[in-house]
């Protein structure tokens, strides 16, 4: 019998009945939390979908150009839980971690990351719990985004649950520029110079001024073809 399998042999029979339900019960638990997640996270997708179409409806054209979707995997809540000194129990997990579920809303103009947002934060059953506005405050960087916590609730066979999804919202020009500077910074792996920071400053600077002109000329357009509305 190889090392390994001995070794595991001598710690099952180390652990008495009680101690092996319990770690049953609590990865079983863990595993149906993590559902939990996945089906808020799939919820705010479908919402989203569901506004972008009725806006579509409404003013023929879509305000959202794409959503992404990302559930953290094990490892990674692990890694976050250990480095922020976080208890490993469910209930630590659940109350310290924001971004176990997490949605990417890309949308085409800056107006509409407004609209999208309002519209999806009046929805009766939906709970903000943070808000934070890199847009109207950038990070220090240069980094723009419309940052949500939420509750949700998830419908299960044995009730609701109230599960917490993260939302980040932003134009095209914000997430062309977020994309370009994590991947640089590769998870913080690289440092940056002075000279490098400021370079990358500077894009979004660029990209943040795209994002007000390509406003001005929808607004441009929309008067031009429709002179007698007043916005
Ligand atoms: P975590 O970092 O997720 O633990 O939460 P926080 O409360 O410190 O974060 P914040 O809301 O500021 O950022 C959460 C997420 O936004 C990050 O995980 C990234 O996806 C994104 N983000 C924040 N700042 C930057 C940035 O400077 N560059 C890029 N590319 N993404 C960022
Ligand atoms: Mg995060």
């Amino acid at each position: 019998m190889p090392d390994n399998a001995i070794l595991r042999q001598k710690m099952m029979a180390a652990m008495d009945e009680e101690t092996m339900q319990q770690a049953q019960t609590v990865s079983k638990e863990f595993a149906k939390l993590i559902v939990y997640y996945k089906c808020a996270m799939l919820e705010v997708q479908t919402r989203f979908t569901v506004l972008n179409e009725a806006y579509i409806l409404e003013h023929g054209r879509a305000p959202v150009s794409s959503i992404k979707t990302r559930l953290k995997t094990i490892p990674s809540i692990r890694e976050k839980m250990k480095r922020r000194s976080i208890p490993f129990s469910l209930e630590a997990m659940e109350e310290g971690l924001n971004d176990i579920a997490g949605v990417r809303v890309i949308c085409a103009f800056p107006e509409d990351v407004n609209t999208m947002a309002n519209t999806f934060l009046q929805q009766d059953d939906v709970v903000l719990l943070r808000k934070k506005d890199y847009i109207t405050n950038p990070k220090p960087n240069g980094y723009r985004s419309l940052h949500l916590i939420i509750a949700i609730p998830v419908h299960l066979a044995d009730g609701k649950r109230m599960t917490k999804v993260e939302i980040q919202i932003r134009t095209i020009a914000m997430d062309f520029w977020a994309s370009l500077e994590h991947q640089l910074r590769y998870k913080r792996a690289n440092e940056f110079t002075e000279e490098m920071a400021q370079e990358l400053y500077e894009c979004a600077q660029l990209s943040a001024a795209l994002d007000n002109r390509m406003d001005h000329l929808r607004r441009s357009v929309h008067k031009y073809n429709n002179p007698t509305d007043g916005t």
